[in-house]
């Protein structure tokens, strides 16, 4: 099994910009340039202790504190511009960012911790080797372990309960067990994976139909671990495809493959990815649902789009399967296009336009979205890591 995660960052600084001809690299250096720009913006547009969310109406920043889902997807892309670039101002405000996450630690309402403690806290103790908050990285992964049981076999995603909920569990989740596995390997606390791996089985028997698409929500009886529900929240109907959650599913195998190495997880993700690259339209961005019946007409989500494109990169290495990497260089080269990438300036400091946050929620519609921004320049800095090393 190939692992890339090393910290490649002087290699990675040295090759951008040194006359590469690939489109997806070229494409690499002018999001990174762009990345710098609109990211050193949006620090000092934000206040202390607030992160980057959306736009409203008007197209002005929308901020959140720590607690919401996405507040580690800030500091993280700015890790992947420090990653990138080897600009040390973009390693301090990382940290300076990443730190202020810290108050998550007295935090347990969801799943959510994964997301924001592994992309801030996670790449930047990835890509500087310093120790100093490994504790508080693992102490965050028991949060999240501390919401799994035996009976479900899995971990509970939200603490707020709608719908007659008993056990809510969305294939978000999948994203957050990358936390721990790292955890496990770090503290030696083998249970934590043990607790990932479950989560990740039981889920592959429960979240999907016959074609591989998956139903965003189940919900279990939590004293018996039988299922109650399968149903949406932020898909178009109940028996619909929700693009971003196909999209959480191929990432969330592809990932528990490389950090466990079990084939039941590659069968997954190949499934997975197998379905969306039937469904997906010419241009590689996926609409916000794949069944919305509006389609041609329907939104296209730029974020799952994003995410997608991580995952295939990373599936394409750990299968050798070009037509993973194929399908990512698609949806890249079209994210990259004057219809998704912003100017210089341009969109209150994100990257990428046209994100579909929660249509039937009537929130976050046709807007930039921070994990958008998060898993492109992750994307991009995959890709480059394996153009340097053929
Ligand atoms: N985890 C929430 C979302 O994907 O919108």
């Amino acid at each position: 099994m190939k692992k890339y995660f090393l910290p490649l960052i002087y290699s990675l600084a040295i090759i951008s910009g040194c006359g590469r001809t690939d489109e997806v690299n070229l494409l690499a250096d002018r999001a990174f340039a762009l990345a710098k720009t609109q990211y050193a913006q949006m620090d000092e547009a934000l206040g202390d202790g607030q992160f980057p969310k959306s736009t409203d109406s008007e197209g002005n920043l929308v901020t959140s504190d720590a607690g919401w889902w996405c507040s580690g997807f800030y500091p993280g892309a700015l890790w992947y511009i420090y990653e990138y670039t080897g600009d040390m101002t973009f390693r301090e405000l990382a940290w300076k960012h990443t730190r202020r996450l810290a108050v998550l630690k007295d935090r347990d309402t969801d799943h959510d911790i994964g997301f924001q403690i592994n992309c801030s806290y996670g790449n930047g103790m990835r890509l500087t080797g310093d120790s100093t908050d490994a504790a508080l990285y693992v102490e965050c992964a028991r949060i999240l372990a501390g919401r799994f049981t035996e009976e479900t076999g899995v971990t509970k995603s939200w603490n707020f309960l709608r719908n007659d909920w008993h056990y809510p569990v969305i294939i978000d989740n999948m994203m957050n067990l990358e936390i721990l596995t790292k955890a496990a390997e770090s503290s030696g606390d083998s249970s934590l994976k043990d607790i990932a791996v479950r989560h990740a089985r039981t889920t592959l028997n429960n979240h999907f139909r016959e074609d591989w698409s998956c139903w965003h929500l189940v919900d279990y009886d939590p004293e018996t671990g039988a299922v109650r529900s399968k149903e949406t929240v932020q898909g178009y109907t109940d028996e619909s495809s929700w693009a971003r959650g196909q999209a959480w599913a191929l990432y969330g195998y592809t990932m528990m493959y490389r950090e466990t190495g079990m084939e039941e997880f590659l069968e997954a993700a190949r499934n997975i990815g197998n379905m969306i690259m039937d469904r997906l339209p010419e241009d590689g961005i996926p609409y916000w649902d794949f069944d919305d019946p509006a389609i041609p007409e329907a939104l296209k989500d730029a974020s799952a789009g994003a995410i997608m494109a991580s995952a295939f990169i990373e599936l394409s290495t750990l299968t050798g399967d070009n037509r993973y990497m194929e399908t990512a260089r698609r949806q890249l080269l079209t994210l990259g296009s004057d219809k998704y990438l912003a100017k210089p300036g341009e969109n209150a400091g994100f990257l990428l336009k046209h994100g579909v946050g929660n249509i039937p929620g009537g929130t976050e519609i046709d807007v930039p979205l921070s994990y958008a921004d998060y898993y492109f320049l992750e994307a991009l800095v995959r890709y480059s890591i394996i153009s340097s090393e053929e």
